[in-house]
């Protein structure tokens, strides 16, 4: 049985003509700044969010942990919404690398800029943590890859920068929430200081991610990344692979939506819970006994993620068709219909 693999769209393989492209690049060293193909990724990535300049890095997680050691100082508070990525998935790192706590606002992922304002300490008071950082994002992981109304998340950023904060917009799926909202990625960053976007989810890439900001910003960031490890050399067939990537496999996230609608409607129609709808690439679903659905699916080749007590994730990709998700739909349905006796 081929197995069908829904953990995550960070599970993709190379296509082909993405093999080709790799194969293909011209390189150099680029912690000397002499990658061509790295140089003519970074271009292309700062051009494509309308900002002044980029920086490749091997992952998300470093892209988001340089952009919170550029933002902030030790002692200081970073805002993001509830779940945040930088708080729950990234190790620790925040507290550990920048010296920050996290404080969350909102709800699901979201807020406005009521919650910034009430949640805003200044640094006058000498015993408190002073909150310095807005860090958004779109779309956002923990509740569902759901997308942020652009309109509310663009007044708490005027919001954060009117109290003096900086800004910073985690976009591990930017393109996500552009070809689902139909709001151009440089417009949805356009008042951030920083957005990071990610190659290696739902683009397809084996590796990479971007930071992208100011000229001035991003030149210290390089230094960041040389001190974090993630100076790579030759790292140009990484890069090949992430413009390749960006050129090519953008506008293709809305049939991975339309497959994680199709397979939402299959999953409610098992008469499990799915909440919320699917925005984007991701379907979460419920069933009271979390092992044993995970055990009842892995049993027959289907691979979803858990993501708490009775609560599964299960993500549409560049290697999921049409034919799997019908497939994924007829192994889930005999998975629960043992289960249930
Ligand atoms: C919203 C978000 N930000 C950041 C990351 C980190 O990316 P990486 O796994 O490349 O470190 C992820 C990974 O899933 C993510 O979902």
């Amino acid at each position: 049985m081929k197995p069908i693999d829904l953990r995550s769209d960070t599970v993709t393989q190379p296509t082909p003509a993405m093999r080709e492209a790799m194969a293909r690049a011209p390189l150099g060293d680029d912690v000397y700044g002499e990658d061509p193909s790295v140089n003519a990724l970074e271009a292309a990535a700062a051009a494509r969010v309308g900002k002044e300049a980029a920086v490749f890095v091997p992952s998300g997680t470093m892209a988001n942990q340089i952009a919170i050691r550029l933002h902030t100082h030790h002692g200081e508070v970073v805002l993001a919404g509830a779940g945040a990525h930088v708080l729950r998935y990234e190790g620790g790192a925040a507290s550990a690398l920048a010296g920050v706590q996290i404080a969350t606002i909102g709800e699901d992922g979201l807020f406005a800029a009521a919650d910034v304002r009430a949640a805003y300490v200044p640094a006058t008071n000498v015993h408190l943590a002073p909150t310095t950082l807005l860090a958004a994002e779109d779309t956002h992981n923990g509740s569902g890859g759901r997308v942020f109304p652009v309109a509310v998340l663009h007044e708490a950023v005027r919001a954060a920068q009117e109290l003096g904060m900086r800004t910073h917009l985690d976009g591990a799926r930017l393109f996500d929430a552009e070809v689902a909202s139909g709001v151009a990625a440089a417009a949805i960053a356009a008042p951030f200081d920083t957005v990071a976007f990610c190659f290696s989810k739902g683009l397809g890439a084996p590796v990479g991610s971007v930071l992208c900001g100011p000229r001035d910003a991003i030149l210290r960031a390089r230094r960041l990344r040389k001190m974090l490890g993630g100076g790579m050399r030759q790292a140009g067939v990484l890069a090949a692979a992430a413009l390749h990537a960006l050129e090519h496999h953008v506008a293709r996230l809305a049939e991975d939506h339309a497959r994680a609608r199709r397979l939402g409607e299959g999953i409610a129609k098992l008469g499990l819970c799915v909440d919320p709808e699917p925005e984007t690439n991701m379907v979460m679903f419920e069933f009271a006994d979390t092992m044993a659905l995970l055990r009842a699916t892995r049993a027959r080749d289907l691979l979803v993620n858990p993501t708490g007590p009775g609560r599964f994730r299960a993500v549409t990709h560049l290697d999921v068709s049409d034919a799997d998700v019908e497939e994924a739909l007829e192994r889930l349905a005999d998975a629960v219909a043992e289960l249930r006796g």
